[in-house]
């Protein structure tokens, strides 16, 4: 048990270019919270959680089951950064989702907001669909770099500062997803 830990624990520092920002404890506390709101929210409702992939399967895992409701899940893929660290306002839909969200409470999670660009994108296709309504979670909201200044986020996770970040889903050029936490990328050159 203790060696488990402390293996555990070590995994947080063996890459010295990352500065971790938000811990799996926190990550998962605020996770409750956030699932007791959407609870209370959906009381009654036809709730499908929309998830953009790749980065936020691993916020939906969480959330999904931080919420005491009967829901269905749904998957979209949408291509922004294609293996760069900027946006290019370019959004490209890879994978649909595979059912109906006429007359459905969707809430759409995502793994962060940064300009804003591809969810205003993603949530225009959506508003055409017939859906009951259309809220957004978003793990993450780094508001500096915003263009969509219009965009509201129902359900923040976490507000980050204007760095890359990676961890918890979120990557750089394909890689992190898989940390349990939030890390800063100290030199995005040598991600
Ligand atoms: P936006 O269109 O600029 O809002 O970018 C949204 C997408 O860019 C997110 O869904 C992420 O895939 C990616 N992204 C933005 N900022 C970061 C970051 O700091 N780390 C990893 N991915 C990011
Ligand atoms: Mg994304």
């Amino acid at each position: 048990m203790a060696a488990e830990s402390t293996q555990f624990a070590s995994t947080e520092f063996t890459n010295p270019n990352l500065e971790v920002l938000f811990s799996e404890k926190e990550i998962q506390d605020r996770i409750k919270e956030l699932g007791a709101h959407i609870t209370s929210d959906y009381q009654g409702k036809d709730l499908v959680l929309v998830s953009v992939l790749k980065g936020s399967c691993v916020f939906l895992a969480d959330l999904m089951r931080a919420i005491d409701l009967k829901l269905t899940i749904d998957f979209m893929s949408v291509s922004s950064y294609k293996n760069e660290l900027k946006s290019t306002g370019d959004v490209e839909i890879l994978k649909d989702l595979s059912n109906s969200i006429r007359g459905k409470d969707v809430l759409v999670v995502e793994d962060i907001i940064d300009t804003g660009l591809t969810l205003s994108r993603l949530l225009d296709i959506l508003g055409s669909r017939g859906a009951n309504s259309i809220k957004l979670a978003s793990f993450l909201d780094k508001p500096e770099p915003r263009i969509k200044t219009e965009l509201s986020i129902d359900y923040t996770g976490f507000v980050v500062p204007n760095k890359f970040v990676v961890g918890y889903g979120l990557d750089a050029a394909g890689r992190y997803r898989n940390l349990p936490f939030i890390a800063v990328v100290k030199d995005p050159s040598a991600a």
